[in-house]
C-alpha cells in the first residue's frame, strides 16, 4: 500500500474505537453504571460521568458506524483493505473496538476516582489513551492476528505510530467542540 495512505487507513479502521466516547457524551445521562455506589475509600466507584445510556449508546454508535464504513469501503469503493473483513468476523472486531473503548473509559474513571480526582478532573495521559488501552485489552488476546496484520506488519506500523500521535490531538479537538456545544463542562 502507498505509504501516504497508511495513517488515514489506520484512523479509518479505528473510527469504531475513536467514536464511542464522543457518542457517549451525546447519548449519556440517566442512571450511573455504579448506581451511585462508593468504594471503601469513600469515593464513587466510577462517578456520575459514566452512565448505562452512554455505555450502550457509545458501543452501538461505534459498531453502527463501522458497519456503514465497511459497506462504503467494501461494496461501494471496492477497497477490501479498508474493511475489517467478512461480515461476522468484522462484526466481532467492531464490537471489541467499540465496547473495549468504552471499557477503557470506565477503567480510566475507576483509576481517577481511586486517585481522588473528582468527575471531570484532568488526568493527563490516562484521559487521552484510556479508550485505546481498553480496546487493546480486548483486541490483543481475542483478535491478535487481525491487529498484527493491519497495524504491526510492514508499513502498517507507521499507521499505528501515526494513530498514537494523533489520538491526543483528536481528543483535544473533539473535547473543545463538545465544550463549545455545551455538551461537556470542561474543554478536556
Ligand atoms: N458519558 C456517559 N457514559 C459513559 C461515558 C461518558 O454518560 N459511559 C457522558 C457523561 O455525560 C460524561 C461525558 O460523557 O460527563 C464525558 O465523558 P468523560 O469525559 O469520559 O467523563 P467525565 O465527566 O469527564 O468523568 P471522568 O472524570 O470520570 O472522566
Ligand atoms: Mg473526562
Amino acid at each position: 500500500m502507498d505509504v501516504l495512505l497508511v495513517i488515514p487507513r489506520a484512523l479509518w479502521l479505528m473510527v469504531p474505537m475513536l467514536l464511542p466516547n464522543s457518542a457517549a457524551v451525546l447519548f449519556g445521562g440517566g442512571t450511573a453504571i455504579d448506581f451511585g455506589g462508593c468504594m471503601k475509600d469513600g469515593r464513587r466507584i466510577l462517578g456520575d460521568g459514566k452512565t448505562w445510556r452512554g455505555l450502550f449508546g457509545g458501543t452501538l454508535a461505534g459498531i453502527s458506524v463501522g458497519l456503514l464504513q465497511g459497506i462504503m469501503a467494501g461494496e461501494l469503493l471496492n477497497a477490501p483493505d479498508w474493511t475489517w473483513g467478512e461480515f461476522w468476523p468484522s462484526l466481532f472486531i467492531l464490537f471489541l473496538l467499540a465496547f473495549g473503548s468504552m471499557l477503557g473509559d470506565l477503567l480510566g474513571s475507576f483509576v481517577k476516582r481511586r486517585a481522588g480526582r473528582e468527575r471531570g478532573a484532568k488526568f493527563p495521559v490516562l484521559d487521552q489513551y484510556d479508550f485505546f488501552i481498553g480496546a487493546m485489552i480486548l483486541i490483543l488476546p481475542l483478535q491478535f492476528p487481525w491487529f498484527r496484520d493491519n497495524f504491526l506488519e510492514g508499513e502498517y506500523i507507521i499507521g499505528l505510530v501515526g494513530l498514537l500521535v494523533l489520538i491526543p490531538l483528536l481528543h483535544r479537538a473533539v473535547n473543545i467542540i463538545g465544550y463549545k456545544m455545551g455538551k461537556k463542562d470542561v474543554p478536556w
